[in-house]
């Protein structure tokens, strides 16, 4: 099957999707498929489609395709390789033998795997080509790309991989197209499918590999962290997914959503941050409520990233997805009892107790689902602050989870928990009436009381406005008399923190690095920062 000629906009890979994109035109050679004709069975480009955008996920290899069937409206997501000619497969073959037969597991202990492989198959690479000599018409980078992208890459999904704008890959079972989550266009049909059972089933060896960890019959089931941090499950063959072997990848940013990036996206408005800085500052007990995916672990990262740099912090996830910037930190993880028979399980029950040990001023806790969080309460009501993310739609909902098995919090602990918020994917529409998916932080409780909630904050879907009520707030009159001053007072701190927060966004001081310089900068030298981002007393 071959693929029309298609006009490709060329955007520099950082900046794909991004506004600063050169709009140049270039021509494409028609690809040839890179593994199964299956891969190509979603080819959208047709009469009846319209292309949505294009852009660079490696250039000048691969490029993305989004398009949308005129009559179904179904977006779909096409990935474009530039195809190895006949010639090329031969010699990628050859290389690819060569690596997979001479490469040597490293005489000492080497630090980056990857690394050591990638320099191997560079070299594999050199001697290919020395071998051959003057070879016209055949593109060794190409060639690279291949590699690259076979050996140490992730294979037929690394272009998506690369793909900023995709934030989950799943792929369902053999024959059936690689889902994506983009941010654009939410779940997309991608034209990357494993064609066999055995492809899949050999891929998803191959992830768990990566992941260091091992998958099979005798233990079906995987749960691990890729390099790179990304988040990988993964089931095998017909062991417990009827369709066969199944995995989903939720990508690890290299950098994390900071609270800037948030009021970016419309997610929280600058008062809102500037609010639970404040609540960090204090250790107010949080809790950050969502469905699967809304964005609570993002949300909780760009918040406790607020922390005071003098805090001591111990974090506890099932994967380690948080990154915070302070040093006084302690990042735990717990470990499943399948890894190594005879290895013991360590639940997050067993790190929240021994938490306690290191003295922290918080424990974060990744997400409670069980008895851990039992212990966590435990902690709160003896003085220890608390940050978690637990799957709810309100603080209803919430409360029930909380105090209803397997967690059992008695209801007297609800009040230890001084913010609630939620996050939501809600579906707005762009310029031009699209519908594309956002999220928003679309309330934020005070809790008084088991049953008495506060609302501090709701979010209007026709404005896409934020309502933040300070006046009156449970924080704000905590703070006051942690402070011994008057809640009058504390507003004005917020006001203080939002014009160091809109300071930020508006010079694109977005990264958490710098953020935290601001962070830790407000606390030791509050005059300054207030004088450098312009903030008029009174
Ligand atoms: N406010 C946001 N705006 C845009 N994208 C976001 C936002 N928050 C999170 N994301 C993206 O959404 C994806 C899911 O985010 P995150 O892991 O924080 O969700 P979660 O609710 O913790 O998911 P899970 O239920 O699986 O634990 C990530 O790829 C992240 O980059
Ligand atoms: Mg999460």
């Amino acid at each position: 099957m071959r693929l029309p000629r298609l006009r490709i906009r060329k955007r520099s890979q950082e900046g794909a999707g991004g506004k600063d994109a050169v709009d140049s035109l270039v021509d494409i050679e028609p690809v040839k498929p890179v593994a199964s004709p299956e891969r190509l069975r979603l080819s959208v480009i047709r009469g009846d489609s319209r292309l949505l955008e294009s852009y660079a996920l490696y250039e000048p290899w691969a490029y993305a395709y989004i398009a949308e069937d005129v009559k179904t409206g179904v977006i779909s997501y096409i990935v474009y390789e530039v195809g190895l000619t006949p010639q090329e497969e031969s010699v990628y073959k050859s290389i690819v033998d060569y690596i997979t037969w001479e490469l040597e597991p490293p005489k000492v202990p080497v630090e980056d795997v990857r690394e050591y492989i990638s320099r191997f198959a560079r070299r594999a690479i050199r001697l290919f080509q020395l071998k051959l000599g003057r070879t016209p018409g055949l593109s060794w980078s190409k060639i690279g790309y291949y590699i690259e992208r076979d050996v140490i890459g992730y294979g037929p999904i690394d272009p998506l991989m690369r793909d900023p704008n995709v934030e989950d890959l799943s792929c369902n079972g053999p024959g059936i197209p690689v889902y994506v989550w983009h941010r654009r266009y939410e779940y997309v049909p991608t034209s990357v499918a494993f064609g066999t059972p055995q492809e899949l089933d050999e891929f998803v060896v191959k992830l768990a590999h990566l992941a260091g960890k091992h998958i099979s019959v005798a233990y079906p089931v995987l749960d691990a962290i890729l390099p790179g941090g990304h988040r990988v499950a993964a089931t095998f063959q017909r062991e417990v997914s009827t369709k066969g072997s199944t995995f989903t990848i939720r990508k690890f940013r290299e950098d994390p959503i900071t609270i800037v990036d948030l009021i970016n996206y419309g997610t929280v408005s600058p008062e809102l941050a500037a609010y639970f800085w404040l609540a960090m500052d204090y250790k107010m007990t949080t809790l950050i409520l969502g469905v699967t995916g809304s964005g609570k672990t993002s949300t909780l990262n760009s918040i406790a990233n607020l922390l005071r740099p003098t805090y001591k912090i111990v974090t506890i996830e099932d994967t380690p997805e948080l990154r915070l910037p302070q040093e006084n930190w302690v990042q735990l993880t717990s470990r499943p009892s399948y890894l190594v028979s005879g290895v013991s399980e360590v639940k997050l029950y067993d790190l929240v107790k021994v938490s306690l040990r290191y003295r922290p001023d918080v424990i974060i806790v990744g997400e409670v689902r069980g008895e851990e969080a039992y212990v966590l309460f435990q902690a709160i009501a003896t003085g220890h602050s608390g940050i978690t993310t637990l799957h709810a739609e309100d603080i209803d909902a919430a409360v029930k989870r909380l105090t209803s098995p397997p967690m059992n919090i008695p209801e007297s602990y609800v009040p230890l928990v001084n913010v609630a918020l939620v996050i939501k994917r809600v579906t707005k529409l762009d310029e031009l009436g699209r519908p594309r998916p956002v999220r928003r932080i679309t309330s934020v409780w005070e809790i008084e009381d088991y049953g008495k909630y506060r609302e501090l904050s709701t979010w209007d879907p026709l404005r896409d406005r934020f309502g933040v009520d300070l006046e009156g707030s449970l924080v704000v009159k905590r703070v006051a008399k942690m402070r011994g001053v008057s809640e009058s007072e504390v507003v004005d701190d917020i006001m203080k923190r939002k014009a160091v927060i809109n300071y930020l966004a508006a010079t694109g001081r977005r990264s958490y690095r710098e953020i935290a310089s601001y962070v830790y900068n407000y606390y030791y030298r509050p005059r300054e920062v207030l004088k450098e981002v312009g903030f008029e007393e009174g």
